[in-house]
């Protein structure tokens, strides 16, 4: 049996209206900023629960707008470790010098006492990532400490589409959340991205950016911005997307919480725990190996043997070769939990089959080390 690691998904039904759709888009010429653009960025603001939404052309270029509101240079920005290449990038782009932060491995996001001792007089904001789709169980005390010390607080919440905690989606806990649909996230407009916000400036700022810095996104040009807008025909796909992502987020909590009933019994890994009233994406399924178990024979003969692909969640970014002049040597419990990380399958259209397949592959692996 061979399993892909991600799938997009988009039901006949869907495929069917998108065609359609598209056919209507090309012969009404307008192939950006129209009737799909403003329907998917309303219905995306309602379903977060946000005053309002601005399409991008990526999660990337959403963070970049931010930053560049928010005005970084030279300021310090807190970002966690265990996060994408991009949210150090889009700092040093804009200006401002990225910090990294530690890794709580029980909730996936920040060591808090590291991002205490982290502050400095120049720290100007967060940069939050709510990692493999799940929100921090300990998210109040990191809403206190950015508004304690008067710092901006961005979301990046691109694997947490419709993630909640204790009633509240991603994308509201901050001041924008910054959202990707890069091909394999919970949603998917081929690429692209969405910022949302209750901060009208903010908004305004998004609008002129990513359209060249014409102001109020039609007028003269009042900043330097760039061409960082959706098309008309990515935001038809988001449409479509948006209408079906409550029953992807059910079927990927179904195949999760199947994996979590299985896995539990089984020695050689740890499970996340996530506590009640909190809702993750699953973009990741994610387990954490013990560290007498050989990491990469496991990986290879799980992806050889059984035709099974894996990953980590993401190498540490003090790793990453770009970003070594940021190892300051306080990113142990990130380097423990990211290099046990390991992610398996998960996709909404996987078969029930096909994550017993899974679990009793490592299993069988587990019980026989080699
Ligand atoms: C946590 C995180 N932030 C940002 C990004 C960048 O998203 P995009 O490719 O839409 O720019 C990614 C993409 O994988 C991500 O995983």
């Amino acid at each position: 049996m061979s399993i892909p690691f991600a799938k997009p998904y988009f039901s006949a039904e869907a495929r069917r209206g998108i065609c359609k759709d598209i056919d209507a888009i090309l012969s009404s010429g307008r192939l950006m900023l129209g009737e799909f653009t403003s329907k998917f960025e309303a219905g995306f603001a309602s379903y977060i629960g946000s005053s309002t939404a601005v399409t991008t052309n990526s999660c990337t270029t959403a963070l970049q707008i931010s930053l560049m509101h928010h005005d970084v240079q030279n300021a310090e920005v807190l970002v966690p470790d265990a996060s994408f290449l991009t949210d150090v990038s889009s700092v040093r782009w804009a200006g401002g010098v990225p910090v990294l932060v530690d890794t709580d491995p029980e909730t996936l996001s920040f060591d808090l006492d590291d991002l205490k001792r982290k502050l400095t007089a120049r720290t100007k904001g967060i940069i939050w990532v709510h990692l493999t789709g799940m929100i921090s169980p300990a998210w109040r005390d990191i809403v206190k400490f950015a508004r304690d010390h008067g710092l901006f607080l961005i979301e990046d919440c691109a694997h947490a589409h419709g993630a909640s905690v204790d009633g509240i989606k991603a994308g509201t806990i901050g001041d924008v959340g910054c959202f990707s649909f890069y091909p394999t996230k919970p949603m998917t407009t081929g690429t692209g991205g969405i910022l949302t916000t209750n901060d009208a400036a903010l908004e305004k700022s998004a609008r002129e950016l990513r359209l060249f810095g014409r102001e109020n996104g039609v007028g003269t040009v009042v900043r330097e911005g760039n061409d960082w807008f959706m098309d008309e025909i990515r935001a038809c796909l988001g449409y479509y997307q948006l209408l079906e992502l409550d029953s992807a987020l059910a079927r990927r909590r179904a195949i999760a919480d199947r994996y979590n009933s299985k896995l539990h019994a089984i020695s050689g890994l740890k499970l996340l725990h996530i506590p009640e009233g909190n809702l993750p994406t699953w973009y990741h399924y994610t387990v954490f190996i013990a560290p007498d178990v050989d990491y990469d024979s496991l990986r290879d003969r799980l992806k050889e043997g059984y035709g099974i692909p894996t990953k980590p969640i993401y190498l540490p970014l003090h790793q990453e070769k770009i970003f070594r002049d940021l190892d300051d040597g306080t990113f142990a419990n990130t380097e423990l939990t990211l290099n046990r990380s390991l992610c398996l399958p998960l996709f909404p259209e996987m078969e029930d089959k096909q994550v017993d397949y899974i679990v009793s592959a490592l299993g069988g692996l587990l019980a026989d080390p080699k």
